[in-house]
């Protein structure tokens, strides 16, 4: 497929012509600058305010491979995309009061890969290597173990539907992959999208497309917006031989759309951004758009028009309408799926670009909701053995060359580089093994490949081991708050939304659901004008005064201000916590009452 360049990647070829050495392009900041800048976070972090109401809508947007390192880079990216230095910038999602970090091993891999750490972030249990929506008791490949309902563990956006809401999945991968398939499937291999790809190892095991539309919950998921036409039969290209196809003949679009039908349904199938933009949120219930035969098409590759494929933008903003809908609410996974592939390649250019295209998803989505009754979550499943390194110049290219070169081979290097990868680049000279030479190509060329220690064959570089960071903003959000395990997320969603393990010990009082606060009465010092402006960015919450009454507890939500003044011990034993084992939990919840409330003992 041809290429097409956004008008942005013309813009930026533009502007880093222009910014070949020396490297940095804007004037140093002064003393009052970052004094200011100080005061002001210091202010915005003060006007945080734990909002403890109960979530009618959870939307978690995944960034595959999306670690920290990743992500620093594509904010300097997007930054320097805008004429700036760019490290000073912000992701939509480092906007967000909460922040945590992620421990993201699987039960027997120090380095994971996506689809045990799907189960763990979308199901609460870690589980094997390669196995969905299972249990440690699965191992890679064993399907018998798989059949077992006692091994099977169900996901959020299951606990979502049977709490009544409205459920949706968007991806840019294909819809069967790993990170979508652990919210409705159960398998032992993550490969048997299809049934022609179950092999000797899955016979009679049922494959991931299969599941997605005969079972529960996929077939009662009301938006599903990715790519995988050849897995569920509907390939309108030449076969792919990479990608699963169907033996058994099945159109599983067609069966999609007759269940729907059947059970007196409006359901719409689309294949293009066009008839996408065409379905009417009000008049449809159910909506498949399967946009591609494998995975969708990078986002610089994406063909733009009617006849064309969406943006993860794009379909974020239709999937939320569509399930704005629903009066008890949703639960709306996001996938930014190709992160990952364009690092497996060791091509950084292409995995800022997808970031980008997420930040301007996650910037939509905040757009589209209401955060006093929407949980926003930002995280990924796990790192890759990118680095960014060197001792480039304030606002250097973050594609480019660090400007220096080494002592011992006297050759410079990029920014960006990976310990492991297809981009090992290394010739053997008589007997001397010379490392090549980055400024005899065009770094910033977005099929450049950057250098890699170890080699590996193409799209295998190796994801990293160390933990991902998980941003958070809506009811709850403050749950996120130190290093915590990956399989936490599920309960801490739930447990927002009155779900799942949560839907019967929430301990919020049903009025504490969609209160709107109101506007700030308590005033901080403001030293610049871009005060408010930040404190909105930097919070969810506003400084909020009980009526007739000084907050006893002013760190605290109105709703939990309330509580803890009628009763303090009636709240801890309210919230469950005469059941928390384990004192560094309740020294927690210590902590997250501001205060040294009484715990009751052996707690
Ligand atoms: C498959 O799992 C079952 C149950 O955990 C176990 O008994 C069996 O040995 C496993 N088979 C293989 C080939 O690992
Ligand atoms: C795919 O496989 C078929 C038969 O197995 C072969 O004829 C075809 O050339 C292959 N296509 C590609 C692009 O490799
Ligand atoms: C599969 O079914 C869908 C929905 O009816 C239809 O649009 C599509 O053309 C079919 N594809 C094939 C390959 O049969
Ligand atoms: C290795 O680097 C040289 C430039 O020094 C470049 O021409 C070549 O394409 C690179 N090879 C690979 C596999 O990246
Ligand atoms: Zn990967």
């Amino acid at each position: 497929m041809a290429r097409r360049r956004t008008p942005w990647a013309t813009v930026w070829i533009i502007l880093a012509t222009a910014a070949v050495a020396p490297s940095q392009h804007h004037k140093p900041e002064d003393r009052h600058h970052w004094w200011n800048l100080g005061q002001n976070e210091l202010v915005a972090a003060l006007n945080v305010r734990d909002n403890w109401n109960v979530a009618k809508n959870v939307v978690f947007f995944l960034g595959d491979g999306l670690g920290i390192t990743a992500n620093t880079a594509a904010r300097i990216f997007k930054g320097q995309k805008l004429g700036r230095n760019g490290e000073e910038g912000y992701l939509a999602w480092e906007r967000f009061p909460n922040a945590a970090l992620l421990k993201t091993y699987n039960v027997d891999k120090q380095v994971p890969d996506s689809a045990a750490t799907a189960t763990a972030f979308l199901c609460g249990v870690k589980g094997n290597f390669y196995t969905l929506g299972v249990d440690q008791s699965v191992t890679k490949g064993n399907c018998s173990a798989s059949k077992n309902p006692a091994f099977r563990v169900t996901s959020i956006l299951h606990w979502a539907q049977e709490a009544g809401k409205d459920t949706g999945i968007v991806t840019n991968t294909r819809i069967t992959h790993a990170t979508p398939a652990a919210a409705y499937a159960h398998t032992a291999h993550r490969d048997w999208e299809c049934d022609s790809a179950l092999g000797e190892e899955g016979a009679g095991c049922k494959d991931i497309a299969d599941q997605l539309v005969t079972d529960l919950p996929g077939k009662n998921i009301k938006v599903i917006l990715g790519g995988g036409r050849q897995a569920l039969g509907a390939s309108r290209g030449a076969s792919l031989n990479s990608t699963c196809f169907r033996k058994d003949g099945r159109n599983l679009t067609r069966e999609w759309l007759n269940d729907k039908l059947s059970r007196g349904h409006s359901a719409r199938y689309v294949t293009t951004l066009g008839e996408m933009e065409k379905v009417r949120a009000h008049d449809t219930d159910y909506l498949l758009g399967l946009f591609d035969d494998s995975h969708m098409p990078y986002e610089v590759d994406r063909l733009v028009g009617s006849s064309g494929s969406p943006s993860l933008r794009d379909m974020t903003i239709k999937a939320l309408r569509l399930l704005k809908k629903s009066e008890k609410g949703f639960f709306l996974l996001v996938e930014g799926g190709r992160i990952d592939h364009a690092l497996h390649d060791n091509i950084p250019h292409r995995a800022m670009e997808e970031i980008v295209a997420m930040d301007a998803a996650v910037a939509a989505a905040l757009r589209e909701v209401d955060l006093e009754e929407t949980l926003l979550v930002v995280s990924a499943d796990h790192s890759h053995v990118m680095t960014i390194n060197g001792y480039p110049d304030r606002g250097n290219d973050i594609l480019g060359i660090t400007g220096e070169l080494s002592k011992v081979d006297g050759l410079p290097y990029t920014t960006l580089m990976f310990t492991n990868g297809p981009g090992y680049n290394y010739t053997v000279d008589r007997y001397q093994v010379r490392r090549h030479d980055p400024r005899l190509v065009n770094t910033k060329h977005i099929d450049y490949r950057s250098q890699a220690a170890v080699p590996t064959p193409a799209m295998e570089e190796t994801h990293g081991g160390e933990d991902v960071a998980l941003w958070a903003i809506g009811p709850m959000a403050h749950l996120f708050h130190r290093t915590h395990e990956q399989n936490y997320v599920a309960h801490a969603m739930a447990y927002s939304a009155c779900i799942g393990p949560s839907q019967n010990r929430c301990g919020r009082p049903s009025h504490a659901t969609f209160t709107k606060r109101p506007s700030p009465t308590r005033k901080l010092p403001v030293h610049s004008p871009r005060t408010a402006a930040l404190s909105t960015a930097a919070g969810s919450g506003t400084a909020v005064q009980l009526p007739g009454a000084l907050p006893k507890f002013p760190t605290l939500s109105p709703v939990l201000q309330q509580l803890l003044n009628d009763n303090e011990q009636k709240i801890v034993t309210s919230l469950g916590l005469e059941s928390v084992k384990s004192f560094s939990a309740t020294e927690d919840v210590r902590q997250l009452l501001g205060r040294n409330v009484l715990l009751p003992h052996g707690g």
